[in-house]
């Protein structure tokens, strides 16, 4: 069902947290752009570009890419046309440093939501263990909570389905590490001084989650 919306959200929260799985449903369905770093870096590496090359030793380990990089790639991405008015940042900012460049960035037109996705870590791993990623379309699916008809095809497109490089067990733990030293504590700090943080209980099956979040965007 489609939703008018003219928020400039930012999705924070752990890996696996179900940011992609609901910023994709949300942006659609409210004809906004869904802004990924995640998705623009994978996409980076995937075409062999100078900055997926820079990219992919860090992203593969589950440490995060430099400031730098990022800020320069996210600056480029939200001055497109699609992006003049509302969006969703999903995995970005995860620093205090690029919060602030984002602020910035923004001006006079700063962040009006900062969902943070609240899960669990147990939850989170298994999440990870079992997603699966359409190589066609970028569809997300888990093999227990959110299967496909057929193992292995996406419903949406029939593209094959692909396991990320960094759910490995080694890559998890480091994304958590990451996660809960650099990102968790100073970014919620940062938006709730800002009056705009939303925590959202995200350990609740995806329609509930979407149904508690297409509220609060609207709000
Ligand atoms: P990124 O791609 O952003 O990964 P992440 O933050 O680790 O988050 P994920 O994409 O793994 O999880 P998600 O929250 O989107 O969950 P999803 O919806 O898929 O970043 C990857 C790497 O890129 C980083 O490690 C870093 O190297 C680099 N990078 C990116 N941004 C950066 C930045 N700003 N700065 C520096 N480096 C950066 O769901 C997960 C699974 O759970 C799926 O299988 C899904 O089907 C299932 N699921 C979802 N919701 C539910 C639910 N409610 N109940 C049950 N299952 C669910
Ligand atoms: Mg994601």
């Amino acid at each position: 069902m489609g939703i008018a919306l003219t928020a400039r959200a930012v999705f924070l929260g752990g890996p696996g947290a179900g940011k992609g799985t609901q910023a994709k449903r949300l942006a659609a369905a409210a004809g906004i752009a869904h802004i990924s770093t995640g998705d623009m870096l994978r996409q980076h590496v995937a075409n062999g570009t100078p900055l997926g090359i820079q990219a992919r030793a860090f992203m593969d380990a589950g440490k995060l890419v430099t400031d730098e990089l990022i800020v320069a790639m996210v600056k480029e991405r939200i001055q497109q046309p699609d992006a003049s008015s509302a969006w969703i940042l999903d995995g970005f900012p995860r620093t205090l440093s690029q919060a602030r460049s984002l602020d910035r960035m923004l001006g006079a037109s700063p962040v009006t939501h900062a969902i943070y996705f609240l899960v669990p870590d147990a939850v989170l791993k298994d999440r990870l263990e079992g997603r699966r990623t359409c190589g066609k379309c970028g569809a997300i699916w888990h093999v227990r909570t959110q299967p496909t008809a057929r193992d292995g095809i996406c419903d949406h497109c029939g593209g094959a389905l692909q396991q990320r490089v960094d759910d490995r067990a080694e890559a998890i733990d480091r994304r958590l590490q990451e996660f809960h030293t650099t990102t968790a504590a100073p970014l919620q700090l940062h938006y709730r001084e800002r009056g705009v943080l939303h925590v959202l209980d995200a350990n609740r099956s995806p329609e509930v989650v979407y149904r508690d979040l297409a509220k609060l965007v609207q709000s």
